[in-house]
């Protein structure tokens, strides 16, 4: 198996996108730890991780505040012994505060960037040393394709996952040598539970009919869609790629997809 004896932490691992990348890579052979804001979902997911064959460990996490990810990489240090595999999948956009930059609030663009961006910041400089001292490490950081175009009714969130999309760049300059790659995945829509809960006056406002058509596809991409290209990222068979950002989005990060006749 490509992942066996490795060990690979996910945050925000307890459903969604995360929950499809802790099983994936499971399935590759990696032992899992999920990094949780929450922990009971946390704990079922690390279920489905052993019944795979792999040791799993449920922490709860809040990325957003450093003093905690220091705590769970001291914690996963001693009882895995070191991290292969960091998966920065914690995040989201501000759901049920999602207005026009116009009506917007500090608040909430502190709480989008805090988990967003600060919090990718704060795993990898927890993480970082420990790549760099033993000579390898993959780290995967989830941005979006917000962060590619730039969303309405999501200015913060579209910032925070292009800064991702850049320090993810800039990272994997500063680390090549000593065989850490850093690179991002950047969904579309898709079906998780944050694409699954949003209200239908929501869906309206959101124009989401629109986002799909722009994608050329007629649904929201998968979880899965996201778990495989991380699993191959996390990979050997990736040796040769770091600094890179890819959508998996259909075309929508192309612009426009209609045809014009006449
Ligand atoms: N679903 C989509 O359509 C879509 C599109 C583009 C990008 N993304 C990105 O993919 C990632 C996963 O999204 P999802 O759709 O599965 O979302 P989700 O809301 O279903 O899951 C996000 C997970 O992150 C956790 N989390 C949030 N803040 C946290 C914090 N401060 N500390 C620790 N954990 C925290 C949540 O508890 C949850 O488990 C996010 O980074 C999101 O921005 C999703």
């Amino acid at each position: 198996m490509k992942l066996e004896n490795r060990v690979a932490v996910i945050t925000g691992g307890g459903r969604g996108i995360g929950r499809s990348i802790s099983l994936a890579l499971a399935e590759a052979g990696a032992d899992i730890v999920i990094a949780a804001r929450t922990l009971a979902p946390a704990k079922k997911v690390a279920q489905e991780v052993e019944a795979l064959g792999r040791r799993c460990l449920a922490l709860q996490v809040d990325v957003s505040n450093y003093f905690s990810v220091q705590q769970a990489v001291e914690t996963i240090v001693s009882s895995f012994g070191r991290i292969d595999i960091l998966v920065n999948n914690a995040g989201g956009s501000a759901r049920g505060k999602m207005s026009l930059f116009c009506d917007s609030e500090p608040d909430t663009w502190n709480e989008v960037i805090g988990t967003n961006l600060i919090g990718v910041f704060h795993t990898c400089r927890a993480v970082i040393n420990g790549m760099l001292e033993q000579g390898a490490g993959s780290i995967i950081n989830i941005g979006s394709v917000a962060g590619m175009i730039g969303l309405p009714s999501q200015a913060d969130y579209s910032a925070a996952k292009g800064a991702v999309i850049a320090f993810s760049k800039a990272l994997a300059k500063e680390s090549v040598k000593q065989g850490v790659r850093v690179n991002c995945v950047s969904p579309g829509p898709i079906k998780s539970e944050a694409g699954r809960s949003i209200p239908p006056e929501m869906r309206k406002n959101l124009a989401v009919q629109a986002l799909i058509d722009s994608t050329g596809y007629s649904e929201f991409g998968d979880p899965d869609d996201i778990a495989k290209l991380v699993t191959f990222l996390a990979s050997e068979d990736a040796k040769f790629i770091t600094g890179q950002n890819y959508p998996v989005c259909g075309l929508m990060n192309l612009g426009l997809n209609v045809s014009i006749s006449g």
